[in-house]
């Protein structure tokens, strides 16, 4: 049986006390979703006061640091997501392992501090366009995986991973069906090579570029378990259609 959809929206560095409306907004239409899975994650310093404005529904953080607690100036361990009413949280998410030189063993320690804790986990990967235009997006993906997923046989549902592509987060590109089936595939290989019947039940998202106007085609494709979405996850009136488009697949 096919997992049930999970659509994340993915904040980033946006969002303060007047967006806590268009946080209200989003959870209450998920509601007419029940089908669905609606997380959004938000700014650290907003988790708080979000999962206080609209309790019961999944509030995530985008990163989380490897260790419990310690002299780590400026992080968020798992613990105080958690404490702040945090459900899961994004690892690995490229502009991380970009701008902060994220490595693959740091996302792996990130992924398993938080799945430890309780907190379901999004772990993300995904190539540049150099990469795919060399004909390496499957084997570099691939080894992102090797080296950054969780030890700790998460048996399904705590962990879920999010295949992005650089080049089409927030440029409005997006792969072809035919290039996210065959990179579902691979990673779903992969999983179940990891997991066993865990990686077979383990959800698989798609991000980049995702909207309203090519949500249902996405999600039609095999192995695409939903999507983490960017900058369309900022207003209920964009987000909500992809929610729908994820409800009828
Ligand atoms: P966009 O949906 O804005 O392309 O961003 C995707 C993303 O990075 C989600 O994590």
């Amino acid at each position: 049986m096919a997992p049930r959809k999970l659509v994340a929206g993915n904040w980033k560095m946006h969002g303060v006390s007047a967006d806590l409306a268009e946080i209200a907004a989003i959870a209450d239409a998920a509601g007419q979703y029940p089908r669905v899975d609606v997380a959004l994650c938000v700014p650290a310093i907003l988790i708080e006061r979000a999962t206080r404005a609209v309790p019961g529904f999944a509030i995530g953080g985008q990163d989380v640091h490897h260790a419990e607690k310690g002299a780590h100036t400026g992080c968020t361990s798992a613990e105080m997501l958690l404490d702040a009413g945090a459900r899961l949280t994004i690892v690995g998410h490229s502009e991380r392992r970009d701008a902060q030189r994220e490595s693959d063993s740091e996302v792996k320690a990130k992924a398993e501090a938080a799945l430890s804790c309780g907190l379901d986990v999004i772990l993300c990967v995904g190539e540049t366009l150099e990469v795919r235009e060399q004909g390496a997006a499957i084997s570099t993906v691939l080894a992102q995986l090797d080296g950054s997923l969780p030890e700790r046989s998460a048996s399904d549902a705590p962990l879920a991973i999010a295949y992005e592509p650089v080049w089409a987060i927030g440029t409005g590109k997006v792969p072809t069906t035919a290039e996210i089936a065959e990179m579902h595939a691979a990673i779903r290989a992969k999983l179940v090579e990891r997991y066993g019947d865990g990686g077979g039940a383990m959800r698989i998202l798609y991000g980049g570029s995702v909207k309203a106007s090519n949500a249902a085609e996405i999600f039609a494709v095999d192995d695409v378990d939903g999507a983490l979405v960017g900058g369309a996850s900022l207003k209920a009136s964009d987000f909500m259609p992809i929610v729908e488009a994820a409800d009828g697949a």
